[in-house]
């Protein structure tokens, strides 16, 4: 019977037709995998579901010589090594689309706190300082007739784009190359050079894949190029941002704030980030919704039955 090894809890549902059919395991680690943890627990799986805190590097797919398929809970797949898997014959799998809704929605739902102070209000109504209505109390910042500047016009980029209408926000974006017209059509978003978008968006949303480009994109060099009345919101990759750069861009007011929700270092959290009251933080919840999650849970278990059954056509493959 083949083995199925999923490194940490995900919905239960999505693993019913696993469960059925194979000895699947699924771990309980009490913090985030590393190389030997991983190797130990899965070095005899015939297939393993992957979250995207796990190290699926070159040595731990050489440590488990049986494995044909890692289907990753994600749609970003930068903590797996594809060259090593596609030289081993190693079939990898992700979770595109069910989730771009409930990342844009998250992306907002950041960019709203932030800007309309909805944590220090909280706060105050809970510590019992809410007297009468005053006038100038918590005062944020209107979003319409402002410029959003979308760093990478993927699946998500472009969802969190449409929703900028609805805000009344001019959007511009960047990416690699232009996007296709029909996604620059639906997402009302004008192509500018890196610079250009840096210099004349009052809310900067990153939605780029992590890779050699773009780690640091955003460093001292990119945060002295932005409005200092602008802000950063981050729900894609943690290491595209300099967190020391952006620490620094905000004491120095080169920038008015930032909602992140990764980091560069996953769980750590740079003090300088904890410290400042400008900064809202979340632990990496851009998925988290039952519906998401549970549809993320079914298309893992989709791949590794069509891997494991020897079907022909794999479904979300991407190596
Ligand atoms: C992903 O799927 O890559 C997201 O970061 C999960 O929230």
């Amino acid at each position: 019977m083949a083995r199925v090894v999923v490194t940490r809890p995900i919905i239960e549902e999505g693993l019913h037709p696993l469960r059925e059919r194979y000895d699947l395991e699924v771990l309980n680690p009490v913090d985030t995998w590393d190389e030997d943890g991983l190797i130990a627990a899965a070095h005899d799986a015939d297939a393993l579901i992957s979250m995207l805190s796990d190290p699926i590097t070159a040595r731990v797919l050489a440590a488990c010589p049986k494995l044909r398929v890692v289907a990753q809970y994600a749609v970003g797949y930068d903590n797996i090594d594809l060259e090593a898997a596609r030289a081993r014959g190693i079939v990898v799998t992700h979770t595109p689309d069910v989730l771009t809704d409930a990342t844009a929605d998250f992306t907002w739902a950041l960019l709203l706190t932030l800007i309309r102070k909805v944590r220090e209000a909280d706060r105050y109504v809970r510590e019992g300082h809410f007297k009468r209505w005053e006038t100038q109390l918590l005062l944020g910042h209107d979003l319409r007739d402002k410029t959003l500047g979308i760093v990478g016009l993927g699946r998500i980029g472009s969802a969190v784009a449409r929703r900028a209408l609805g805000f009344g926000m001019r959007v511009v974006y960047y990416n690699r190359r232009p996007a296709n017209p029909t996604v620059e059509r639906q997402s009302c978003a004008r192509y500018v050079s890196f610079d250009e978008l840096l210099a004349v968006s009052d809310v900067v949303s990153i939605h780029c894949p992590l890779n050699s480009e773009s780690y640091h994109l955003f460093n001292q060099a990119a945060f002295a190029k932005m409005k200092p009345t602008a802000v950063l919101v981050n729900t894609a990759r943690g290491p595209i941002v300099d967190e020391a750069a952006l620490v620094e861009a905000l004491e120095q007011e080169q920038i008015a704030g930032a909602a992140l929700d990764v980091f560069e270092q996953e769980p750590k959290v740079h003090p300088g980030l904890l410290e400042n009251d400008r900064v809202v933080l979340a632990p990496h919840l851009g998925s988290a919704t039952v519906e998401a999650r549970t549809a993320m849970a079914r298309m893992c278990a989709e791949a590794v039955l069509a891997v494991l059954e020897g079907a022909e056509k794999i479904p979300y493959r991407l190596v």
